[in-house]
């Protein structure tokens, strides 16, 4: 199994670009779905779980070409609805299928998902919403059976709780659904936007894109044309490579980045003491010499990220004074914590919160990734421990994290990836 190797203590310098984010990709690739023609798409992150999605399409008969970054795929030619336990089981957002599988064929099956390290993480926000929407809905061996022979209506939606992929999947079937949905509290990350936008210029009406009310007029099952569509900056990519600066106390930039995106994640680095310099795409951050302690929430976007809680929490580890960060979203999201601790950080668990008091230095270990996120955290520490720290279990990276090792060493890391052929 290959794992990565990182000798700690280089200063970081120069600039690297940003890819096209993973969470916006996933679902536009599920978006193709509702549309019988092909479609390119650009600006793809050479990631994992992209080429798992796409293998999900040519199993159910789309046709797909795929050249690292870009994408043309035509599900004109589907010719089955099933998206299988193989595929499901290794990425949760397989179940994005759903919803345009449903709304275009009228009937599907998708492999339940099932948990994940980071939580429970249920789908019953998405099947309520498409049974509101008249579908028929079975749980039975491990799959959910949806049906809707005559189309799924438009419904008014109200979410219990922001969902964001369950708001996804209720855009797209509502895209192709006869009448108007009226989706409530949904969710509102740049993710969504630029679904909304994909199929806004498709021709469909959705008013309200970017807040939490989304009203779409539906096709009444007529498919979608898309444009060519360029997947946007991947913003926690973005934010795990500030991070990189911040707790290597080095000046580095980030190209093709979008500030907006990421301005919870800037106010953050900035109560901490580092700078930034934004021009147009590119972002430059000047560390702190002495990083002051953050105290951070994790809540739905604008607010701060779940998806960068872990690497703060590997950037607080070197900060003055005791930082505090609560995670709200996700109930086990904290697995990085002990393996964080195994490189002499001094951090404590009481519920969702977690205390790191300051330590004099990080010393190099053998560490575990236990999930996407807690693999880069332990990346961003293994920069600064000192000696080597070799980082397990990297098939989470691989994820979603484009070329993470080549990026980092264009900026001056040490860092290698290595086989033990286990
Ligand atoms: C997406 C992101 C993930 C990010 C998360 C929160 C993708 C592919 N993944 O995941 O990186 O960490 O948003 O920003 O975009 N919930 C329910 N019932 C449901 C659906 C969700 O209770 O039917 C709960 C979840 O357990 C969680 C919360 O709602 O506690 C938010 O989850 P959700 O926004 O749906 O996350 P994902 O779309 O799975």
């Amino acid at each position: 199994m290959d794992y990565l190797q990182i000798t700690g203590g280089a200063k970081l310098s120069g600039a690297i670009n940003i890819s096209g984010a993973k969470n916006s990709a996933l679902p536009v690739i599920a978006a193709t779905i509702l549309s019988d023609k092909p479609v390119t798409l650009t600006n793809l992150p050479n990631v994992v779980d992209i080429r798992t999605l796409l293998k999900l399409l040519t199993i159910l008969g789309g046709e797909v070409e795929h050249n690292n970054t870009i994408a043309t795929i035509n599900n004109g030619t589907i010719n089955s609805t099933k998206a299988v336990y193989e595929i499901v089981s290794q990425m949760r957002a397989s179940i994005l299928v759903l919803g345009p599988l449903l709304a275009r064929f009228g009937e599907c099956e998708v492999s339940l998902p099932g948990g994940c390290a980071i939580g429970q993480r249920p789908i019953d926000l998405h099947l309520k919403a498409l049974e509101s929407m008249g579908a028929t809905i079975e749980i039975k061996g491990g799959y959910v059976r949806a049906e809707a022979p005559n189309g799924l209506k438009g419904a008014k939606i109200i979410f219990d709780k922001i969902t964001v992929g369950g708001t996804e999947n209720i855009v797209m079937a509502a895209s192709l659904a006869h009448g108007t949905t009226t989706i409530i509290n949904a969710a509102k990350e740049p993710e969504i936007v630029q679904l909304c936008e994909m199929i806004k210029e498709a021709g469909v009406s959705i008013e309200g894109v970017g807040t939490s009310t989304l009203i779409i007029e539906g096709t009444g099952q007529k498919p979608l044309t898309f444009k060519e569509i360029k997947i946007i900056p991947d913003r926690i990519e973005a934010g795990t490579y500030l991070c990189a600066g911040a707790i290597t106390n080095s000046s580095i930039t980030i190209k093709k980045a979008n500030a907006m995106h990421i301005q919870a994640t800037i106010d953050k680095l900035e109560s901490m003491g580092c700078c930034f310099e934004i021009n147009n795409d590119e972002i430059t951050i000047h560390p702190s010499s002495r990083l002051k302690p953050v105290s951070l929430i994790t809540s739905e976007y604008p607010g701060f990220p779940t998806d960068m809680q872990a690497q703060f929490m590997a950037v607080a580890t070197m900060a003055i004074g005791e930082s505090v960060i609560e995670e709200r979203l996700f109930e086990n999201r904290f697995m990085h914590v002990s393996e964080l601790n195994r490189l002499g950080s001094d951090i404590w668990l009481k519920g969702s919160v977690a205390a790191v008091r300051p330590v004099a230095e990080l010393n190099g270990a053998e560490v575990m990734a236990t999930d996407l996120r807690a693999s880069s955290a332990l990346v961003l520490a293994g920069l600064v421990a000192k000696g080597v720290t070799n980082v397990h279990r990297i098939y989470h990276l691989d994820r979603g994290y484009d070329d993470l090792e080549g990026k980092l060493s264009a900026l001056g890391a040490k860092i290698e990836r290595l086989n033990n052929r286990v």
